[in-house]
């Protein structure tokens, strides 16, 4: 008979011996296997504390088991847990109201719950396709995009061990330089249905593009009668310390997208994704029975996002992580470690470029000496961490920094 709640004693060699006999070796072994969280901090099998400075991949937005995240998951699981989308909920209607509220989206807007970012970017996908439906083949995106996995979010990822052994891919998508306002100009053209874009590019090592830029790409897209699509899944629900990062006036420069994709920070852990739609233009594309999810929309999923939104408002996160990431960068920078090359990153979204391709070894003294980080390119370390991390806690990374030999061989 299998254990309804699975014993958690077990050291973290045994529960690896048997994850590599049950699990797809999709991410390879596993770094450690974690059995606890509280706020900012994990704790493997065998007792280790860990700071966990990359947060579930800029997922865990109140840290982890947050009181008021847990209750409110709990409640609404023990009143209504699952309905069909024939049927609406409180929470989920609560949910999409926040978000247009948040997103300061004008009359005529809408949002479509999904599971996850990677869905979110499908419906957007699909969405697109019915711009001018048959009339506008192609699709632009960016060279170093992330988008996700499934088949349509990767063909507008860019990464060619990603797509190359799943081709073909559905067609349409190519790619131009990020940050390149010029060259998306000479691609454009009134056969595109739609630029897609991460405000900052967040797999690609937290890429910050420069100002003015995604303004150039709003005036580019709306005069070739293009949409515009900003992937917000890393960099919105508060990372940078605005709900979106397109909402910076240096990032965004005051655009109004066509559509935002968010998913991650979004439920604080609790999967969950979704699309805004902006205006009735875009709102009014994927229309009725045309697209569709069992879970997207959940009761359960959309009070975690509700809990997780509204703590983040009660108890003033974004001005902390704006004020956090702001002295973190410049504590990291101003060590002028010879392994340190640049900081970068808005809010608690981070990347310390290392001097050389170390990263992934940075990454794991760094695990010896407690701290969950990402080496996210063989040069670049990301930090994501909770947005309830104080600054003491965020210093003794910058003390295991300051610590970390001249020279790391890989
Ligand atoms: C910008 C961006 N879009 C989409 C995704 C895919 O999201 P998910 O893993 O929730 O499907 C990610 C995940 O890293 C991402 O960073």
């Amino acid at each position: 008979m299998s254990e309804v709640m699975p014993a958690q004693s077990g050291s973290v060699a045994a529960w690896t011996e048997r994850y590599g006999h049950a699990l797809m070796d999709t991410f390879g072994p596993p770094q450690r296997v974690l059995v606890r969280g509280e706020g900012p901090y994990v704790w493997d099998a065998d007792g280790k504390r860990y700071l966990d400075l990359l947060g579930g991949i800029a997922v865990n937005a109140l840290g982890h088991a947050h009181p008021t995240l847990t209750a409110a998951i709990a409640a609404q699981l023990g009143t209504l847990g699952h309905v069909s989308n024939f049927f609406a909920s409180p929470t989920q209607v609560a949910l999409a109201e926040t978000l247009l509220r948040l997103a300061d989206a004008p009359a005529g807007s809408r949002v479509f719950l999904a599971n996850s970012g990677t869905e979110a970017n499908e419906a957007a996908l699909k969405l697109t396709r019915r711009h001018s439906a048959g009339a506008r083949p192609r699709l632009i995106a960016m060279e170093h995009a992330f988008h996700g996995r499934t088949m349509g979010a990767l063909s507008l990822t860019h990464k060619a061990a990603y797509r190359e052994p799943f081709e073909p891919l559905p067609p349409g998508v190519e790619f131009v330089p990020y940050g390149d306002a010029a060259a998306l100009e000479a691609a454009m053209g009134p056969d595109v249905a739609a630029v897609f874009v991460e405000p900052i590019q967040g797999e690609a090592g937290v890429q910050i593009p420069p100002p003015g830029y995604l303004a150039a790409v709003r005036e580019l897209t709306a005069r070739h009668g293009a949409l515009l699509v900003l992937d917000e899944v890393q960099s919105g629900m508060g990372r940078t310390g605005r709900w979106f990062a397109y909402q910076h006036e240096h990032i965004g420069g005051g655009i109004i997208p066509d559509v935002v994709t968010v998913a991650k920070g979004l439920g604080g852990g609790f999967p969950v994704g979704a699309l805004i739609a902006y205006g009735e233009h875009a709102a009014g594309l994927l229309g009725r029975g045309q697209h569709g999810t069992t879970f997207g929309g959940n009761p359960v999923a959309s009070a975690a996002a509700l809990a997780t939104i509204g703590v983040i408002e009660r108890d003033g996160l974004l001005a902390h992580v704006s004020q956090l990431g702001a002295w973190w960068r410049a504590s990291l920078a101003g060590l002028h470690h010879p392994l340190v090359a640049a900081v970068r990153g808005e809010g608690l979204l981070i990347a310390v470029e290392l001097a050389s391709a170390v990263a992934p070894r940075v990454a794991e003294l760094a695990l010896e000496a407690g701290f969950v980080v990402n080496p996210c390119t063989p040069t670049t370390i990301r930090l994501a961490p909770p947005y309830v991390l104080t600054q003491g806690q965020a210093q003794t990374f910058v003390d295991f920094v300051a610590g970390l030999p001249v020279e790391v061989t890989a």
